[in-house]
């Protein structure tokens, strides 16, 4: 029988890219498909702790074993800003356009561009918690380019390429990304596990 796992997001874009690397044997369950409306509290000032609390809240209010995840993008000039803040950079409509836009102006005539995507993810299965770390360096671009992906894939060259996350398309993102490493590590926990 598959694994079942609810991933505390509605965000569509996340839901393809962990179902698409962890691949059939376990069944991600999203928060509407378990009626999950709330919005729930990311008030913590790191990414280990709001996906901490996000798991938290589906396991405490839901009982179900679960995973969530949260991403910063860190730009090594900004001080490794927008980081936890990325959702809300530009402010709380979390307007992903408007933070890529406010990302541009804050590195107008910054030589250094280098940032890095994190991602952790939080997992609770079996009365257990675990964190998963996923990292990938690049640099922010000067303008958008490609239509793939979502949030700030449109300005992230991943190290290595020349084209940004939207260009390359999700089956390279998904071999690579921040995301990819967090999930094939989680991946290899839950195969040991069971
Ligand atoms: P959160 O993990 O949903 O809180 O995401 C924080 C911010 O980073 C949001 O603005 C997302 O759109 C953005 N984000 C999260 N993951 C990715 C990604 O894989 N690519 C580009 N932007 C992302």
């Amino acid at each position: 029988m598959k694994t079942k796992l609810i991933f505390a997001t509605n965000n569509q874009h996340k839901l393809e890219e962990v179902r698409d690397i962890l691949g059939n044997k376990y069944q991600i369950v999203s928060l509407l498909e378990i009626d999950c409306r709330e919005d729930i509290p990311e008030t913590a000032s790191t990414l280990e702790g709001n996906a901490l609390l996000k798991a938290r809240f589906i396991k405490e209010n839901y009982g179900f074993d679960c995973l969530a995840d949260d991403t910063g993008l860190e730009v090594k000039a900004l001080d490794n800003a927008p980081g936890v803040y990325s959702a809300r950079y530009a402010g709380e409509s979390k307007d992903p356009a408007a933070n890529r836009q406010k990302l541009l102006r804050e590195l107008e005539g910054k030589d250094d561009r280098s940032a890095q995507f994190r991602t952790v993810i939080a997992l609770i299965i079996n009365g257990k918690e675990q964190l998963f770390e996923g990292i990938v360096a690049g640099e922010i671009i000067r303008e958008e380019r490609g239509t793939t992906g979502f949030g700030y894939d449109s300005i992230f060259v991943p190290k290595g390429y020349t084209e940004t996350f939207a260009e390359l398309g999700a089956e390279i993102k998904n071999a690579i990304s921040h995301r990819a490493e967090a999930v094939n590590q989680l991946k290899h926990f839950l195969d040991e596990e069971k």
